[in-house]
């Protein structure tokens, strides 16, 4: 490989490696704002090395050509595109799957998105997306993994197994991409592309560990942010690209920055103009301008001039055309162009079947409860059950069960939930009414959805965001169920019927009317191609849910930011004193909290003992827990271990995951869970910012959310 490139390199001219630097949208799809629509001119005189949003075997091939055959180095092209969660066939949005606690399945869902993708013409895609978020009324924290750095750094590691298999030669592997670096989760006020600032400890505490998780998984690319970072927006700031990710890291493969966010270093106000930009960014440890331009406009200045140096510039045109290597393309630059491959792996049932595994697994279940005088929960549903009245605006409805992000989904193959209950329960009749929309506040429908209800013995309602309303540029400040939902749903309950209220959204809802009258509450998330199917085997007991929450559910947006790992504060809340840590208005704990979620069985937990209540530094503690399935169904447990360090050089959450099990018990079977712990899961970013542990008093908690657990101590000699 290095003799190989070597000798392409002593070929090029300065454009051709700013170009190998430069990354433009197709006309295909586009992402953002559109500032060129020369790339074709660009791509044959060898000023676009790499194309994203080109797909499908057709379009790419032709693009393909054209820089082999008509470019003067003949180099072949990344084509580049965000399978988030999922090509054709969509799996569940991000912040879904992570409910599923289901690792394989995550890398599973990476990898068949990646195979499918890679079917047609992909070989980089920009995922995983690890950005902790902690404020839902960001719209991207859809696509993220939630709140917690340790879960999300297992999940961003698995995506990268998943997309990038153990060989990127082979045609069904493609790159990963770490994104957005660093921080883009904590916008603030939670407003899409606002500032971050946070101390370097927080960042490092809490944000960068993902990052670092999918890089050590062996992530071969990083996407910058488009947020400053301690005054510096990220597609500039070298303390991230280059001292953390290349000095502290050790990271060899090439940074590409967000979409024009080098451009957006001069609104930022960071640099006069363009040149500057590109200079900065450069400078800092950015490889790839993605969609600006001004790598290939003002390197070849830059060098002239001596702002940048020719040998940083060599090295970042290896650091790209290295990975092109790697995945075969001088070999082969058709190697992911194959026709037949492509018609064979699109909607193959594997997929579709993982879709619907994927989705059952990320459903979780809020609230379930008798409803009137009966004495048996609502759910799961009898499948004779002789009337349901489905309502909503999401009961009927495909493509907005695809999520944000679903790139080339199609929503002509999605299950509805209307469609899914007439497979399941075939012998239930459905009174289908939409009766409202997701915005505005026309009620119009509402007549014909109260007269469905009441010819029903059971209602479903169907409600939450349509796909526009999480996602990029996405943000919203009252989060609530938007439109006239929430009235409807009121309408609804004042019949006196049973209902069951399904949520579909791409963020936690803020749903304490529901929660306090509505017996039944399942959070099904966007579950992509297979939704109606998930939900409907769910509702009818043909899947017992067992997701948990990734992300904690505010009371109301004035709760935000509000995440189960937070700090005591020195006066921690005391309802009969005044002058502790509180609202006046509403209590300091969520509507839902982190790991939350229930069965249609129960577990109990009990017996939780520690083999040793010291622990040496070189010594271990094993954590047993018995869990106990004491009702009626087979049911998945995630069992949650969490630590809390009592006193430290810096003071420490009030609770930390550290590690759970996700564990399967028939009805009246128990089983024995351990966990180890060692002196690394106690380790923290001390006072003088060295990462170790601190010897003193620790707690352990075990349970099935992070709020209900059973607790011991322990001390770290
Ligand atoms: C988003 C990225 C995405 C890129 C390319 C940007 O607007 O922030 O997440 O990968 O567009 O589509």
């Amino acid at each position: 490989m290095d003799a190989f490139i070597d000798s392409l390199m002593n070929e090029m001219t300065v454009e051709e490696k700013a170009g190998q630097l430069t990354l433009y949208t197709s006309g295909w799809d586009v992402t953002g704002p559109v500032l060129r629509d020369d790339y074709m001119d660009e791509l044959r005189a060898g000023r676009a090395g790499n194309l994203f949003n080109a797909h499908t075997v057709d379009y790419a091939t032709n693009l393909q050509r054209i820089a082999v055959e008509e470019t003067r180095l003949g180099i072949p092209l990344l084509f580049g595109l965000d399978v988030i969660h999922g090509y054709k066939t969509t799996f569940p949005i991000p912040l879904a799957e992570a409910a599923s606690w289901d690792m394989d399945i995550i890398e599973k869902s990476a990898h068949l998105a990646a195979k499918e993708a890679a079917s047609a013409g992909v070989n980089w895609t920009y995922n995983p997306m690890v950005d902790i978020a902690r404020d839902p009324r960001w719209g991207r924290i859809a696509e993220g993994s939630g709140e917690d750095p340790y879960l999300g750094g297992l999940i961003g590691a698995a995506k990268v197994r998943g997309i990038q298999g153990s060989d990127l030669s082979d045609p069904t592997t493609i790159l990963a991409c770490v994104k957005h670096f660093a921080a883009y989760g904590a916008s603030q006020a939670g407003r899409d592309y606002h500032t971050v600032d946070m101390s370097d400890r927080e960042l490092r505490q809490n944000y960068l560990p993902p990052y670092k998780a999918a890089l050590d998984a062996g992530a071969t690319t990083v996407m910058t942010s488009f947020n400053e970072v301690d005054g510096v927006p990220a597609s500039g700031n070298k303390y991230l690209m280059t001292e953390i990710l290349r000095n502290e890291w050790g990271f060899d493969g090439f940074v590409v920055t967000d979409y024009t966010s080098i451009n957006e270093m001069v609104p930022h106000g960071a640099v006069a103009n363009l040149k500057e930009a590109a200079e900065l960014a450069f400078n800092a440890g950015v490889q790839m301008d993605m969609q600006g331009g001004v790598y290939s406009q003002y390197i070849p200045e830059l060098i002239e001039e001596g702002k940048i140096k020719e040998s940083d510039l060599n090295d970042y045109v290896r650091q790209v055309l290295e990975m092109k290597y790697k995945l075969g393309l001088f070999e082969d630059p058709y190697r992911y162009l194959n026709k037949e491959r492509e018609q064979s792996t699109l909607y193959a049932q594997e997929l579709m079947d993982h879709s619907l595994l994927a989705g059952k697994e990320s459903i979780v279940l809020l609230k379930n409860e008798p409803a009137g005088k009966n004495s048996e929960n609502l759910l799961p549903l009898s499948k004779n059950t002789r009337s349901v009245a489905l309502i909503g605006p999401l009961a009927d409805n495909q493509k907005d069960m695809l999520g944000t992000w679903h790139v080339a989904g199609d929503e002509s193959k999605v299950v509805t939930l209307l469609e899914g209950i007439k497979q399941t329960a075939p012998n239930v009749r459905i009174n289908y009414a939409r009766g409202a929309g997701f915005n505005g506040d026309d009620k119009s429908g509402f007549a014909e959805a109260i007269a469905a209800a009441r010819r029903s013995d059971v209602v479903v309602m169907a409600i939450g965001e349509d796909y526009t309303q999480s996602g990029e540029a996405a943000s919203r400040t009252e989060i609530g169920l938007p439109g006239p939902q929430q009235e409807l749903i009121e309408a609804i309950h004042a019949l006196g019927k049973p209902i069951v209220a399904v949520v579909m959204a791409g963020r936690p809802l803020t749903i304490n009317w529901i929660d306090e009258n509505i017996p039944a509450v399942m959070n099904a998330w966007h579950l992509g191609t297979m939704s109606g199917k998930a939900i409907a085997e769910t509702l009818f007991g043909d899947h017992n849910p067992g997701g948990k929450l990734t992300i904690t559910f505010p009371k109301n947006v004035g709760q935000i930011p509000v995440y189960y790992n937070m700090k005591n504060t020195g006066r921690p809340f005391d309802a009969n004193n005044k002058y502790t840590s509180k609202y006046l208005d509403v209590s300091n704990e969520p509507l839902y909290p982190f790991g939350y979620g229930l069965s249609y069985t129960t577990f109990e937990y009990s017996n939780l003992n520690l083999s040793s209540n010291e622990l040496s530094a070189e010594g271990s503690i094993t954590v047993n827990v018995t869990v106990k399935n004491t009702g009626k169904y087979q049911g998945k447990e995630v069992v949650q271990l969490y630590i809390r360090d009592l006193v430290g050089s810096v003071t420490r959450p009030v609770k930390e995951l550290k590690g759970f099990e996700k564990i399967s018990l028939a009805p009246g079977e128990s089983k024995q869970v351990s966990f180890t712990i060692t002196n690394k899961d106690l380790e923290f970013y001390t006072r003088d910012m060295t990462f170790k542990s601190e010897p003193g008093d620790f707690k352990v908690f075990v349970g099935t959310n992070s709020a209900e657990t059973l607790e011991a101590d322990f001390v770290l000699k």
